[in-house]
């Protein structure tokens, strides 16, 4: 028995930390993780970002394995990217409510029933979805995205309606929604916004677009999770409401120690519900067992890993250059 392993498989006694680090240079393995994993995950890895910079990361790196600290819809995107790379996830369970609400099978009847629309879909989302799909984008780079789409053209925007409809208003630009939403944001409480501003006159609140227009309303400062890392170290204000999942607070904490920040609260003013439960599906423990035994790890078929690329390499040449749609192909209006 391998003695790493302990009594009957168990893990007590092992250094995670470094037996991590250990399992890390054999496998010649990058740790790319997400704002919202638990600090211990932050502190092991090669990599923090955003959606846009994790799939950056992912599509560059030299690494033979990616061993992916955030949900499966990142670790996918990963893969679609870098097929020739091992990627690992250390849950497979840790789904999104965002990708739960949108089944490429009405997703794909949606689309039949508006064939003059182009779909730009949001990243949280399966890999058949983005296969449906003609654009990606992320929450950083939806706006720069849109303002390079005609504005003739007619645009479905799916699976978040809350970041469709936050663009929507921020570029006045009609697009069809899909309903969905993502739970953790979704949970916030206006109410107890107001009462916690209140307590903290003069504290900017910065809010991710996943939040529902009665909190973004409240908000000084709108962005991705980069974005509001970057707003909390560059602020004059030394206290900042956070309207997002409250692991990113660790990385404020370790950027600016004498700042002080405070999370929105949910319903009841003090409940966990804006922790991702997907997200916290990752442990320490299940990072070392993935990067011990190369499992769980995503597979795909490689006509799907292809078809839902052309949308994501769309998404990574936009977000990046100053290309219209049309130096990038037609649209697949039909998805296919
Ligand atoms: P970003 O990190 O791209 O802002 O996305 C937030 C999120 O909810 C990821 O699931
Ligand atoms: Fe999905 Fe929301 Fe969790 Fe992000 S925070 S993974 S959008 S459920």
């Amino acid at each position: 028995m391998d003695a790493r392993r302990g009594m009957g498989g168990s893990l007590v006694g092992v250094d995670l930390r470094a037996e991590i680090d250990r399992l890390r240079k054999e496998r010649n393995a990058v740790i790319l993780a997400h704002y919202y994993q638990k600090p211990e995950i932050q502190d092991i890895a090669d990599f923090i970002g955003d959606s846009l910079d994790l799939s950056r990361k992912a599509a560059a790196t030299d690494a033979d394995v990616i061993a992916f600290c955030g949900v499966r819809f990142m670790a996918e995107t990963a893969k679609i990217l870098s097929p020739e790379k091992i990627v690992i996830l250390p849950d497979m369970d840790a789904g999104c409510s965002l990708e739960d609400s949108c089944p490429p099978d009405k997703f794909a009847a949606f689309r039949a029933a508006h064939p003059d629309h182009i779909a730009l879909t949001y990243i949280n989302c399966s890999a058949e979805v983005k296969a449906l799909s003609d654009i990606i984008v992320t929450s950083s780079s939806a706006e720069k995205i849109l303002s390079q789409i005609p504005r003739d053209q007619k645009i479905i925007f799916g699976p978040d309606k809350h970041l469709g409809g936050y663009m929507a208003r921020k570029t006045g630009r009609e697009m069809l929604l899909w309903p969905g939403v993502c739970i953790v944001h979704e949970a916030f409480s206006e109410t107890e916004l107001l009462k916690l501003k209140a307590q903290h006159p003069g504290a900017p609140v910065a809010a991710h677009p996943e939040c529902p227009p009665h909190v973004l309303d409240h908000a000084d400062m709108v962005g991705s999770t980069s974005a509001i890392l970057e707003f909390a170290k560059s602020t004059d204000s030394d206290t900042v409401i956070v309207a997002t999942e409250p692991h990113i607070i660790h990385q404020m904490e370790k950027a600016v120690p004498h700042k002080t920040f405070i999370g929105a609260p949910g319903a009841d003013g003090n409940c966990n519900c804006n922790i991702c439960p997907y997200m916290a599906l990752n442990t320490m423990e299940k990072l070392y067992i993935a990067l011990r035994d190369l499992e769980p790890r995503i597979e795909m078929e490689e006509g799907l890993r292809l078809r839902a690329k052309k949308s994501l390499d769309r998404m990574l040449a936009m977000a990046s250059a100053t290309v219209g749609m049309g130096d990038l192909g037609p649209a697949r209006v039909t998805g296919d």
